[in-house]
């Protein structure tokens, strides 16, 4: 560990961004590795937004979203998502909409976005990305899984201004590792050469994170498990008078409860030492953000929220 990696002397940059450069068969030169996911959408935000100018942002977001066009005194600018019965979606036309109108200089997109927990699917990210042609769009797939490998390679090749950003903090449950990767596409050259890391990255981290790429069992089964008791949450809390469980295609759901019962029902978990996100935002104020945790943990949450409901 006294000495850089000098991996460069094979033409790469790092062990990660070569394994994964075979994992999805792109250019490992169109890898980029970051202090997590949220440092990629800092680096992103550093090199294509100045002062004044505006960056797009889903109005149902992850917190830091709301934060990050400031860092360098950029505006945020929001576009709204569907509430649905159970489900949140994109709302495509209502996007293009916004950015023909505001004309940002960078788009952010999560999917599946942090809290709603819903994904933009292949098509309606064709028929955006057709629109958004000549402004940096961020695909931030913090919460990515496996099976949606096929499409980085191809999204790649079709449009040159998209940045797909990954981490091993979330499918991986590796969040201290700090490892975030991106695809960058070839319209996007400024950021792939502000992005470089000349010495190499951290191999100690890199070296967990390759071990978890080579454990696709192991995470397989997981998922599984989430997938399971993702349903157990639909149905025990959706069935609970006054709640709403909405579709995820996350490890974390988020439950509507009635207002009213948002303070009694806090303390109620604490009391039984479960600590639960009891959200207040503008928009999310009668709302549990709940990540999934053993199948011997949700059955517990499931348990004290019910035992309240009576
Ligand atoms: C949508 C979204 N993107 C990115 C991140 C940050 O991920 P990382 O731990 O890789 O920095 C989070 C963390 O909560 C998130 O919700």
């Amino acid at each position: 560990m006294s000495f850089y990696t000098r991996v460069h002397t094979r033409g790469v940059k790092s062990i990660i961004t070569e394994r994964l450069a075979k994992e999805f068969a792109v250019p490992e030169s169109g890898i980029l590795l970051g202090y997590g996911a949220e440092d990629l959408l800092k680096q992103a935000v550093a090199c294509f937004l100045g002062a004044g100018e505006k960056l797009m942002i889903p109005s149902y977001s992850w917190w830091y979203y709301k934060e990050i066009a400031s860092e360098v005194g950029g505006v945020n600018i929001e576009y709204p998502l569907i509430k649905g019965k159970d489900t949140f979606s994109y709302d495509i036309d209502g996007m293009m909409k916004v950015y023909e109108r505001e004309r940002p200089r960078v788009v952010f997109i999560s999917s599946p976005n942090n809290p709603t927990g819903n994904a933009m699917s292949p098509e309606e990210m064709d028929d955006l990305l057709r629109v958004l042609k000549d402004v940096p769009v961020v695909f931030d797939e913090a919460y990515w899984y496996n099976s949606q490998r096929l499409q980085v390679r191809r999204l790649l090749e079709e449009y040159p201004n998209i940045l797909i950003v990954r981490t091993f903090s979330k499918y991986y449950a590796l969040a201290g590792l700090r490892i975030g990767f991106a695809f960058v596409g070839e319209g996007l050259k400024k950021l792939e050469k502000m992005s470089h890391r000349y010495l190499g990255f951290n191999r100690l981290s890199e070296e967990v994170a390759v071990a978890a790429l080579d454990s696709p069992d192991y995470y397989a089964r997981v998922a599984d498990q989430m997938r399971c008791d993702k349903e157990l949450y639909y149905r025990d809390l959706g069935s609970l008078p006054g709640c709403t469980v909405y579709r995820s295609e996350a490890n974390f759901i988020l439950v509507e409860i009635p207002n009213a019962i948002k303070s009694p029902l806090k303390d109620h978990c604490m009391k039984r030492g479960i600590v639960l996100k009891f959200m207040d935002e503008p928009l999310l104020n009668s709302h549990i953000r709940i990540t999934l945790g053993t199948g011997e943990q949700n059955r517990l949450v499931i348990n004290a929220i019910q035992e309240f409901f009576g």
